[in-house]
């Protein structure tokens, strides 16, 4: 892949990524009738560098081109959502899934089913339109949603072992998987304080 075709590539997702993210901001605020109860702590987002595209293509044994990325990726587009509580992600999911114009493509949760290391996440596909002059197309974007102390986890890990080969590695998973279970449960006790009712 080219630099210009990669540059070709990446615009539309751009502008599926600033169009959901439009949409974020406007359910963070109006998702919960008082104020003080928004459900987001911070959002972060990005576009898969040309390299990390072409790296994850051949991985999965596919020619790194550019017709491959259209075809076999879905998160060249990126939102990662950090709320509170489990609560609010529940509810932001819910309500992403009943938004009319976005597309439902996958999910993969995470949090109820989390992975053997402690990974938790809710992890949703959706098709976002992007219209132009002359075309009118739905592009993937991955949102990946989490509690505060679940994105600490994923930062810690993904920094000391995701990806990547070191001695003792079933014993450092175990103890990971203790702190993610330790944090859940930290979590579960600020739940009890939090004045602001989150199920809806
Ligand atoms: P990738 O090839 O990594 O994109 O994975 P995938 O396409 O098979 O999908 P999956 O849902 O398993 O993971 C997608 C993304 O979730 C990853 O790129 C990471 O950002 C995150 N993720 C998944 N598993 C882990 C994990 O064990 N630890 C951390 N830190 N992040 C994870
Ligand atoms: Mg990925």
């Amino acid at each position: 892949m080219t630099d210009k075709e990669y540059y070709e590539l990446i615009q539309p997702y751009e502008d599926a990524m600033k169009l959901l993210l439009t949409r974020l901001e406007v359910l963070n605020h109006s998702i919960y009738k008082t104020k003080t109860g928004k459900p987001v702590h911070n959002i972060q987002y990005r576009i898969k560098k040309k390299d990390s595209i072409e790296e994850k293509l051949v991985r999965h044994g596919f020619e790194p081109t550019l017709e491959n990325a259209k075809d076999q990726l879905q998160d060249i587009a990126g939102v990662r959502i950090i709320c509170y509580f489990v609560g609010d992600v529940n509810n932001l999911v819910n309500m992403l899934k009943k938004q009319p114009d976005l597309i439902f493509i996958r999910e993969r949760n995470y949090i109820e089913n989390p992975k053997p290391n402690g990974y938790r996440s809710h992890h949703v596909i959706l098709g976002v339109n992007v219209c132009c002059l002359d075309a009118n197309e739905y592009y993937p974007v991955e949102i990946q949603l989490r509690t505060i102390s679940m994105d600490f986890w994923a930062a810690m890990e993904h920094r000391v072992s995701y990806k990547k080969q070191y001695d003792n590695k079933e014993q450092r998973v175990a103890e990971l998987l203790q702190y993610s279970n330790i944090l859940e449960k930290m979590e579960k006790e600020f739940e009890k304080y939090n004045d602001h009712p989150v199920e809806m």
